[in-house]
């Protein structure tokens, strides 16, 4: 049984939907959520939080944005599901191919795990290899070759039965993130049973970490060099980072590209996709088969064309909201400096990253594993005493929405200077 603020959640396996949610990792009542509204999420006693979870990403307009949730019955009066093909479909695929080139040809799906196992599939088939190689510290969901030692926010072990079958294992190959000598290390004996190398090319899963210059280029040369193919997963980066996500970004064209969170509009959509004959290794073309009773259904379809709609309308939305998490870590960070405390703060666009380990951000799971979670779940405990509500998590990110505006960042940021305050009082940085 677990108590929430006074409800037994007990019916939940686990005591939640989603291990994370039960707050395990910080201690303490889980937060139960009652609604949301903006920047804000609210309690059943109806005390309000500045959101940082913003449900891990999806929400870039906040909660209930009027424009994505306007007419929603209009929508449903259409029909919420088909079970057949329907012209917005194809129209919201033609969309997001003309943003992401590389996305010649896609599926929809419904959620990120959904996309990235598909994406796995496909590369498999189309290379006729087994063999798939991930980086510890990226989360590419829950299916078994992502969770196969996945580290960080999904911490699996092979010790203790897990689910995971041991021929899943052989076939998954984990090396370190930013590290191209592990990589090559890890692949040795293994390159012409490649089928693909699966990177998240901003990490959102164990923090927030930023390929070293020269990392992606790397997965790329291996991928040619043993006829491997590269996937992105841009779950998290697609429509943070822009309408090209990190890969037009950078300046790099996937070979395979899994896309979720941001594009439903807080609905479940998304999305896998790559270079056309590639995706003609899918049934009927080809031999592997994806489906789903709810891919590509109106509902979310139609909240996937708002969400591009909003987008393409308001050029200024992206430098906004990277102005206001600029200013969010500034903040931060001077705090941290006034206070004498080393921990480093990083933000990319609307995505903000502070981590109790002391000097420059981490660059892999073993780095981002050194962080004080001690400290961290005191710090989790004392923001949201004050009002602010953080992932319970210190894998996870804050992530900013556009309803988070200058009196949530001023309120946060005095929240914060309150809390590491405190922490500091007691000893516990
Ligand atoms: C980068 C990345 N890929 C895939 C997933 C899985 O997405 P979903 O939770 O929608 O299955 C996540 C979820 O957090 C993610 O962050």
């Amino acid at each position: 049984m677990t108590l929430a603020a006074g409800i037994d959640c007990g019916a939940l396996a686990g005591g939640a939907s989603s291990p994370v949610r039960t707050g395990a990792a910080v201690g303490g009542a889980p937060f139960v959520q009652a609604y949301g509204r903006g920047a804000y999420a609210y309690d059943r006693g109806g005390r309000e939080y500045v959101d940082y979870l913003m449900a891990y990403g999806p929400l870039l307009f906040g909660h209930a944005h009027p424009p994505l949730v306007r007419d929603l019955d209009a929508i449903a009066a259409r029909g919420s599901v088909f079970g057949s093909t329907h012209e917005e479909e194809v129209r919201l695929a033609e969309r997001i191919s003309a943003v992401l080139p590389s996305v010649e040809r896609l599926r929809f799906v419904s959620t990120g795990t959904e996309a990235m196992m598909s994406a796995v599939r496909v590369a498999r088939a189309f290379t006729d290899r087994p063999a798939i190689l991930r980086f510890a510290g990226n989360y590419h969901g829950h299916f078994d070759a992502a969770l196969h030692e996945a580290g960080a926010s999904a911490q699996t072990s092979d010790a203790a039965p897990s689910g995971i079958p041991p021929g899943v294992r052989a076939d998954v190959i984990v090396a370190r993130y930013n590290d191209l000598a592990d990589l090559d290390a890890k692949l040795t004996d293994r390159e012409h049973q490649l089928a693909a190398l699966a990177v998240e090319p901003i990490v959102g899963n164990m923090g927030l970490v930023l390929p070293a210059p020269g990392f992606l280029d790397g997965i790329y040369e291996r991928a040619r060099r043993y006829g491997a193919l590269v996937i992105f997963d841009e779950v998290i980066t697609w429509l943070r980072l822009g309408l090209g996500g990190a890969q037009v970004a950078l300046g790099y064209e996937p070979d395979l590209t899994a896309l979720g969170k941001v594009m439903g509009g807080g609905f479940p959509l998304a999305a896998f996709g790559g270079r056309a004959d590639i995706m003609d290794a899918l049934a009927p073309a080809g031999a592997a088969f994806t489906g789903g009773t709810f891919s590509g259904n109106p509902f979310s379809v139609a909240l996937g064309h708002r969400v591009l709609d909003l987008i393409e309308s308001d050029p200024g939305m992206y430098p906004r909201l990277d102005a206001r998490a600029h200013r969010l870590a500034a903040g931060l960070r001077s705090t941290l400096a006034e206070l004498g405390l080393p921990y480093p703060v990083t933000q990319l666009a609307s995505m903000v990253d502070l981590k109790f380990r002391p000097g420059p951000p981490p660059r892999d799971d073993d780095e981002a594993a050194q962080a004080d979670g001690v400290a961290f779940s005191a710090y989790y405990r004392a923001m949201r005493e004050r009002g602010v509500l953080l992932a319970p998590s210190q894998n996870e990110l804050m992530f900013l929405s556009t309803a988070h505006g200058a009196a949530e960042i001023d309120r946060t940021l005095e929240a914060a200077a309150g809390a590491l305050r405190e922490l500091q009082a007691k000893g516990v940085i």
